[in-house]
């Protein structure tokens, strides 16, 4: 059978604005030849730097780009229902929107703050596998690149942080919130297995991404990080990008509830 390409359903990415891993994801799906890709961000002057980008290296592409906060529900709901009803269903999930947190120890750490990184990076990520999770429920499958294996209803893939399986000093609220969204994929892997759906996340290690190089004291603190790793570098928003779209793919077909570590090896040593 010839495949034209892994993903002939929709994909759907939030904190797809910029230059980040979002953005990365969904340049990488339209390279791979996904024809309906969805994309939000809390800042839509960012989001359209990404739909323009897309759409001007790929004329063949439906894009469809609505920005807002997915720490609030009635958004991360209405966004899901939107996608539905311009392009039928929701198949790739990449939840990628998050915020780093201004680094502090618990002690000096205000509730305001700890209700702010959790509210866009567990709480989010939540709402918005939730609102996918039930639209996916509502559509049949799509056939496998390989005929012999299980046709796919959906995937979602959360990004997490290797951060959410070790810790860093003055992040403690940060941390909390990337292990969350491990247990929780690991909870909706479980849940959501008998449905067709596969649920994985992806724990980036130091990427090169506005989020580390903005703001030089968040740069100086944490690209230090990137030489304990054994492969001495930051990563490129691009790598995680291609380890998302593999966990999407129906490549990885008996993949489920796994936190996909890609990081050069910084959790190893
Ligand atoms: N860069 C790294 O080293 C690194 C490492 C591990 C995990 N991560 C995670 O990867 C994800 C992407 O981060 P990035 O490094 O690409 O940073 P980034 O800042 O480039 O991207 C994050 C995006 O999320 C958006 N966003 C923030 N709050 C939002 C909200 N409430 N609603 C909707 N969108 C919102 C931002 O506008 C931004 O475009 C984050 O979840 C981050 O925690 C990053």
């Amino acid at each position: 059978m010839l495949v034209k390409s892994l993903f002939p359903g929709v994909a759907v990415i939030t904190g797809a604005g910029g230059t980040g891993i979002g953005a990365a994801v969904a340049r990488a799906f339209a390279i791979a030849g996904c024809e309906r890709i969805a994309i939000t961000d809390v800042n839509p002057q960012t989001l359209e730097q990404t739909e323009k980008a897309i759409t001007a290296a790929h004329s063949n592409i439906k894009l469809f780009a609505h920005s807002g906060n997915i720490a609030d529900d009635k958004f991360a709901e209405s966004f899901i229902s939107k996608v539905a009803k311009a392009f039928g269903r929701v198949d790739y999930a990449v939840n990628c929107a998050g915020v780093l947190g201004v680094p502090m120890r618990s002690g000096e750490t205000t509730l305001e703050e700890f209700d702010r990184v959790n509210n866009i990076n567990y709480r989010g990520c939540w709402l918005s596998s939730r609102a996918q999770l039930k639209q996916m429920l509502e559509q049949d499958p799509l056939p496998s690149h390989d005929p012999s294996r299980p046709a796919q209803r959906g995937a979602v893939v959360n990004i997490a942080s290797q951060l959410g399986i070790v810790s860093r000093p003055n992040a403690p609220a940060y941390c909390a919130s990337k292990s969350a969204i491990i247990g929780m994929t690991r909870a909706d892997a479980i849940d959501y297995s008998k449905d067709g759906i596969r649920v994985n996340c992806v724990c980036p290690g130091v990427i090169e991404t506005p989020l580390i190089m903005e703001k030089a004291e968040v740069r100086e603190a944490i690209t230090p990080a990137a030489q304990i790793a054994p492969m001495q570098r930051m990563g490129k928003p691009a790598e995680v990008a291609d380890a998302a779209l593999f966990l999407c793919s129906t490549q990885a077909s008996f993949v489920q509830g796994h936190a996909m570590v890609v990081d050069g090896g910084y959790i190893t040593v």
